[in-house]
């Protein structure tokens, strides 16, 4: 699930594709029209499907489409990339221990839309991202694996650069751990 640019999605699709991760990207569930994941699931061959909450009565029944569309899939892991909505107890209880997310700080420091923003403009000499299931709190639930790297001397677009490389290969480590532990 992802609402932006996808690079995360895409760097899950092409571990699959390439036999890095012994698994297959069924599907793609997106909630912002313009965003640039659907480009990537396309040109990926990846199937994808656009579900918006402003054509639901309620996030309830927004989820309720989502679970529908993941049991058409027979979806055994949900991997938010990028995915800017909170996930609630329709969805959670559907996929109890089966949603993952990846986001861009150490949790437990800086939860929330801007991690490394928030790292770095509290001093932070150290940054990193986090792979973990998700719970019904943000950023929160038990930690699957961290990456870190030091930001002494880079610049902010570097940084940025570096985060992105160190997430797409924690995403791969991260899923096949659990698939490891199947
Ligand atoms: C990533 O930084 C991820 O950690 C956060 O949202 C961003 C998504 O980037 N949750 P992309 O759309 O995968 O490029």
């Amino acid at each position: 699930m992802a609402s932006g640019s996808g690079s995360n999605f895409a760097a899950i699709v092409e571990g699959c594709q390439s036999g890095k991760i012994s698994a297959e990207v069924v599907g793609l569930i997106g909630d912002k029209p313009w965003a640039k994941v659907f480009s990537r699931a396309e040109n990926l061959m990846v199937a994808n499907e656009l579900i918006e909450l402003k054509d639901c009565n309620s996030k309830s029944e927004y989820e309720t489409k989502i679970i529908e569309q993941f049991q058409t899939w027979q979806v055994d892991l949900i991997c938010l990339a990028g995915y800017m909505k909170i996930v609630d107890q329709t969805l959670l209880s559907a996929y109890s221990g089966k949603i993952i997310n990846i986001h861009p700080s150490l949790l437990p420091n800086y939860p929330g839309k801007d991690g490394l923003g928030d790292a770095l403009r509290a001093g932070e000499t150290t940054v990193g991202v986090t792979v973990h299931y998700v719970d019904e709190l943000i950023d929160h639930g038990e930690i699957i694996l961290q990456a870190s790297f030091s930001v002494v001397g880079m610049e902010l677009e570097a940084i940025e650069t570096k985060l992105h490389q160190v997430e797409h290969e924690l995403y791969v480590q991260a899923i096949n751990k659990i698939i490891s532990s199947k």
